[in-house]
């Protein structure tokens, strides 16, 4: 996340460790940007190079870096760099843009810079939702990265719970959630092992086999609505199957170039 000095992002100074470490995820340092785990791997970011430190805790944590990179920002992300975009009524920005904006965030080093076809999705079906059927009178964001679902109906007012199973999504939805003087309540956890799926509306944009996984439990279908993505055309039959004598029906479906998004409701 952005603190100051650090105004935006300029170079990533990235490094890898085997199985991580959970001192790493408690790791304070001014140049600091994020640290997440994710396949084994536990992953440091900084603004600045800081092999001196990283060695002190290699040391002191008999650490294996397996990874040790330095990546502009304008190559980050597939090149995907956050850029300011409009969703209904509201302007929204990375929070560096100056201008009038309704929102702004910061990316951070996770998913939800806002550009991804399947966050846009998401986004925009969120708002035709909105304007079809109102404010839902609660919402859950599962797999909420940056926030960026959860920023937008807690701007229209939604009571929003949001989970994701990578701390660093919940410390930056929550940093993301005070800039703009909003409010959710946001945890860290597992979908798969979450029971309370019990909403007017639930977001997931996650990826095909957690939804399939999400499918076979009777509890995932609690919710009046569902708005899915994170899968592709090439996925569609299995998720269709997976929602075969489900609880649901298909009301909508959208798509930006093989990125899919459905919205069901319970029937
Ligand atoms: C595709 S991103 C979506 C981020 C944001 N909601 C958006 O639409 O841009 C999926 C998110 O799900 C989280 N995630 C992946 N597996 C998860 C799990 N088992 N439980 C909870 N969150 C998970 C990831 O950390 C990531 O932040």
């Amino acid at each position: 996340m952005l603190r100051p000095p650090y105004q935006k992002y300029e170079t990533f100074y990235i490094y890898g460790f085997r199985d991580g470490h959970p001192a790493l995820r408690v790791l304070d340092d001014p140049d600091l940007i994020g640290y997440w785990e994710e396949d084994g791997i536990g992953v440091l970011f900084f603004h600045k190079p800081k092999d001196a430190l990283v060695q002190e805790l290699i040391n002191q944590f008999n650490l294996t870096l397996e990874i040790k990179d330095e990546v502009p920002y304008t190559q980050w992300n597939e090149r995907r760099i956050p850029q300011p975009f409009e969703v209904g009524p509201f302007k929204i920005a990375p929070l560096w843009y100056e201008g009038k904006w309704d929102l702004i965030f910061d990316p951070s080093v996770v998913f939800g810079e806002g550009t991804h076809p399947t966050t846009t999705l998401m986004l925009h079906s969120s708002w035709n939702f909105y304007k079809l059927y109102g404010l839902p009178e609660s919402i859950l964001d599962l797999g909420c990265g940056s926030g960026i679902l959860t920023l937008f109906w807690a701007k229209l007012g939604g009571k929003i719970r949001a989970i994701d199973i990578n701390p660093l999504c919940v410390k930056v939805t929550q940093k993301n959630l005070s800039l703009n003087g909003l409010q959710a309540q946001v945890q860290e956890g597992d979908v798969r092992e979450f029971k309370d799926f019990a909403c007017d509306l639930l977001l997931a944009n996650l990826y095909k086999g957690l939804l399939l996984d999400q499918f076979k439990r009777e509890e995932f279908f609690s919710a009046k609505y569902y708005l899915l993505s994170g899968f592709t055309i090439g996925m569609e039959e299995e998720i269709i199957d997976g929602l075969e004598e489900k609880p649901v029906r298909l009301l909508e479906r959208k798509q930006i170039e093989n990125w899919v998004c459905y919205l069901l409701c319970r029937i």
